[in-house]
């Protein structure tokens, strides 16, 4: 059944169930008939076509499940990355699309075009999201990792293609993003446009705890093991000139993500190549390559702030692997959840709803989203997956299982 916008804008708001639905824009398509006004945040994914790339929005209830509810034309292309053979994790990245609570923006990258889109989100409908100012040149190829500072003022994107490295930009309300002076520095990778991967491709670029660095991973061609390449970051958010290469622990291979262990100077980095690798940056001796028995390819890890502990996800295995790291940097396997075989697990990011932690995982091999509640240390629950694939159809939005990416949650404050 075909219904217009307004027949279905009027119907709802007569049923009451929303007080209005906003109209559709260019590039807007809705997938739902439940957008529900004042949700606990959102969670954002992007569909990477080489088409067009659009950004799906999906809605945070308050038990934190998810209601998928509208698809947004980023303002550029998707591409995939050279690989044998062709599968899901097109970027070979995690962060391609970014939100900042503090900012209330929302960044993503169009890899195919070479630029960086930046939304404004409404916090009291956060999946509705808006063009701030045009696409951006990320000033490189094959852009396919993001990062805001702390309050979401600056943003930086790694760029993975021939023309490699880093580039940052001012966050504007107004007039969106700006390039910054002196931030544009060269990774010298030998690498193609689209990437050839994942050895030996970018993974991922994050801010340190304190801002005062910028870290990207770029995963080895063994035997050379790979690194995170870190800039220190001035005052005025200009990056040193040359980057400090650290190299894995003894036994890491493919740094991927990165993720901040709170109150050290130390991150977790997931190692497609072993499981993951514990990056001690203070003068301390605790880096540390852990085995995780079994993986395939453990590529993507948040952080819970509530239970404490990290959570990495597996392409190959589809198992959500829960991480204990301890004062003295010690690392262990809290617990292993094993979701859908075949569902190809990837991006995840994890949100503080009504005071429990849930965690959001893409899984493009069933073209869903699977949620977790993260109830207490070692006692995660599936609680909900959500399927992408017919309500994208019905939209008139192209996915696919091999371009689909992405995973960042945004909560209202
Ligand atoms: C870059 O990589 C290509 C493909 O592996 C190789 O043929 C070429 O020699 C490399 N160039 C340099 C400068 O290392
Ligand atoms: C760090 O610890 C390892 C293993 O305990 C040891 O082999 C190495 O010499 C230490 N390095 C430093 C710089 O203390
Ligand atoms: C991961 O799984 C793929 C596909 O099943 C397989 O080809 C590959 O060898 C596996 N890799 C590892 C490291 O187990």
């Amino acid at each position: 059944m075909q219904l217009s916008l307004a027949a279905l804008a009027s119907l709802l708001t007569a049923s009451g169930l929303v007080s209005a639905l906003p109209l559709e824009r260019r590039g807007t398509k809705m997938m739902t008939s439940k957008t529900r006004l004042n949700a606990a945040g959102a969670a954002y994914f992007i569909t990477n076509e080489p088409g067009e790339n659009m950004v799906i929005a999906a809605s945070i209830n308050s038990d934190g499940t998810l209601n998928l509810d509208r698809a947004v034309a980023a303002g550029g292309r998707g591409s995939h990355g050279i690989t044998d053979p062709v599968g899901p994790d097109a970027l070979f990245s995690q962060g391609a699309i970014k939100a900042s609570a503090k900012g209330q923006v929302l960044a993503t990258v169009n890899s195919g075009s070479n630029t960086i889109s930046l939304f404004s989100i409404d916090p009291k409908t956060p999946t509705n999201i808006q063009p701030l100012g045009d696409p951006v040149s990320s000033e490189g190829e094959f852009p396919m990792s993001l990062a805001f500072n702390s309050d979401g003022s600056r943003l930086c994107v790694l760029n993975g293609g021939t023309v490699n490295g880093v580039n940052c930009y001012t966050v504007d309300k107004k007039n969106g993003l700006t390039a910054m002076p002196n931030t544009l520095r060269s990774l010298g990778l030998n690498q193609t446009t689209p990437a050839t991967g994942p050895a030996g491709s970018t993974s991922h670029i994050i801010f340190s705890e304190d801002g005062k660095q910028l870290m990207a991973s770029v995963k080895g061609v063994p035997p050379n093991p790979g690194m995170i390449a870190v800039w220190d970051v001035a005052d005025d958010g200009s990056l040193s000139a040359d980057f400090k290469a650290v190299a894995p622990p003894s036994g890491g291979l493919l740094p991927f993500s990165m993720t901040v262990i709170p109150g050290k100077n130390a991150v977790l980095s997931t190692d497609p190549g072993l499981g993951f690798d514990v990056f001690d940056f203070s003068s301390g001796n605790s880096s540390s390559a852990v085995k995780i028995d079994g993986q395939n390819a453990t590529c993507w890890s948040s952080f819970s702030t509530k239970t404490g502990n990290f959570y990495l996800t597996d392409i190959g295995t589809a198992i959500v692997t829960e991480v204990n790291v301890d004062d003295n940097l010690k690392a262990s396997i809290v617990k292993q959840y094993p979701q859908t075989k075949g569902a190809a697990t990837i991006d995840n990011d994890i949100a503080t709803v009504n005071g429990k932690d849930m965690m959001y995982v893409l899984a493009p091999g069933t073209q869903t989203v699977e949620v977790l509640s993260l109830d207490a240390p070692g006692n995660a629950k599936h609680v909900q997956s959500l399927s992408i694939a017919g309500p994208a159809k019905a939209a008139g939005v192209t996915t696919n299982t091999n371009n689909l990416q992405g995973m960042t949650v945004f909560i209202r404050q």
